[in-house]
């Protein structure tokens, strides 16, 4: 018997979208069909999807009840005036621009902040966020505190190395730097919470040399469960007023509502420079709409202020976080060395240890995503050396990634106890015949974000045995 267990749900199922699990013939016909590339099998041959929880959540009874309360009219509609309070409620800012999605608030934020060579430094940029950097030709630097990188079992593991913010502005000049980001929480290092402490030294080392510091929030509530949980101070306070506290360190926000503003679309801006606002404004008047619908519809932007709303309840957090922390250790237990503490979003199982057997160019990540939809029809994603490696386009040499990972991304309030054990059940079987497990081989490669639309076959065992 498990001396643990999932926690319960705080709501019940009033309604269901049937999912079913292919044969196992069938199964491996559609792993052919997709060249080995989970992107490219249909969401309807799939069992299990644990490939994000981006706009994967369901929604409540309430959000659905405000999708009947949007309002379409193309300026000034009444959703917007709902979906600005509650952001300026949370974040304190005096401007809120939606967008559609966080990444469009990247581009926009970006395209009006940066110069060609400006550095913008961040605990970890997600992709996106790195690679809206790079499309203004500004530099994308990683700042990840030294603990993220340990197998050590501590808390704020997705921290920023504020004593190395400090030097990178001294020796590059504040004038190099017109943003620091801090992204909360710290989705490419495992879903890792950022502590208020060290929020308010890298905001205070920003302010100093007057440099704006921002934040990426689409999981700000995840994040300020953690702060109440493991920060001494915080045990008294409530979400909202933990949240409250770490926007009044930042100058501004950016935010994919499709994690936690519990919907399936939506992000915003939330800013005090106005004439950084102005500029921003213009730009997504041009690029996305207008400013109180930004990409949305007044519905969808209605179910973002009700999920804000929601996403500060306690009972929420703790199940969310509970089944995060449950999942982790089921799959454990099963066989599968995982990334500690668990995060707020995710499981990552790390396959390089799994799977010594398999080079880091025959991803031993990719083996163990495709052997999930084999074994079970459960989709994961690879964050590994398909993900991140290939060829350095200047000097041509090979690029392999520091960990090979499999993340096992959790939606919001969709599966249940028993769909995380049977996944874990899945997991145990492949364990036990994991040096059976291939490599793989790409046949066919973009040169930007290879692992969407990659093709691969399996490694041979002889020719891996030659390797
Ligand atoms: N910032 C963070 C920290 C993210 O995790 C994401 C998306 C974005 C920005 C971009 O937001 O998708 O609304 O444009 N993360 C998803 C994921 C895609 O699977 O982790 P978006």
């Amino acid at each position: 018997m498990k001396e643990y267990r999932h926690p319960e749900e705080p709501f019940r199922i009033k309604s269901i979208e049937p999912i079913q699990l292919l044969p196992r013939e069938k199964r491996e016909e559609v792993l052919r069909r997709a060249h080995y590339n989970i992107f490219k099998i249909k969401a309807e041959e799939i069992y299990i999807d644990l490939l994000t929880d981006s706009g994967t959540g369901a929604m409540s009874a309430a959000q659905w009840a405000a999708l009947m309360l949007g309002d379409e009219s193309y300026a000034g509609a009444r959703s917007f005036y709902r979906f600005e309070e509650i952001v300026k409620e949370i974040t304190g800012k005096k401007i809120i621009i939606p967008t559609h999605q966080g990444r469009v608030a990247e581009n926009v934020l970006f395209s009006v902040m940066l110069k060609k060579g400006d550095i913008v430094p961040n605990n970890t940029h997600f992709d996106t966020t790195g690679a809206n950097v790079q499309h203004k030709q500004g530099i994308a630097m990683n700042l990840p505190c030294p603990e993220a990188a340990s197998d050590d079992e501590i808390p704020f593991k997705g921290n920023m190395d504020t004593h190395r913010l400090e030097e990178v502005i001294n020796e590059k000049g504040a004038n190099k730097i017109p943003v620091v980001f801090m992204t909360v929480t710290n989705n490419s290092v495992g879903g890792q919470a950022v502590s208020m402490s060290n929020i308010r030294e890298a905001s205070k080392i920003c302010h100093n040399y007057g440099i704006p510091f921002f934040f990426d929030c689409a999981r700000f509530a995840e994040n300020a469960w953690f702060i109440k949980k493991y920060e001494p101070g915080y045990e008294r306070k409530s979400i909202k007023e933990i949240a409250q506290e770490m926007f009044s360190y930042s100058d501004g926000a950016l935010m994919s509502a499709k994690k936690d503003g519990l919907a399936n679309m939506g992000g915003f801006m939330a800013l005090n420079d106005e004439d950084l606002a102005r500029k921003a404004t213009e730009l997504l008047i041009v690029i996305e709409g207008f400013p109180t619908y930004g990409g949305m519809s007044g519905r969808d932007i209605d179910a973002v202020a009700a999920g804000l709303r929601e996403v500060l309840s306690e009972d929420y957090l703790s199940y969310r976080i509970g089944q995060i922390e449950y999942f982790g250790r089921i799959l454990e237990e099963a066989g599968a060395p995982i990334i500690k503490p668990t995060g707020g979003h995710a499981v990552f199982i790390d396959a390089g240890k799994m799977l010594p057997h398999i080079p880091h160019d025959q991803f031993p990540g990719q083996s163990l995503t495709v052997e999930l939809y084999r074994e079970g029809g459960i989709r994961v994603v690879e964050i590994g050396s398909l993900m991140f490696g290939g060829y350095d386009p200047v000097t041509g040499e090979k690029i392999s990634a520091v960990r090979e990972l499999v993340r096992l991304a959790v939606p919001r309030r969709v599966y249940t106890g028993s769909h995380l054990d049977y996944v874990a059940d899945c997991v145990r079987r492949i364990a036990k015949r994991k040096e059976s497990l291939k490599g793989y081989q790409i046949t066919r490669q973009a040169t930007l974000l290879r692992h969407f639309t990659a093709e691969m076959k399996e490694v041979e065992a002889a020719q891996m045995a030659v390797k």
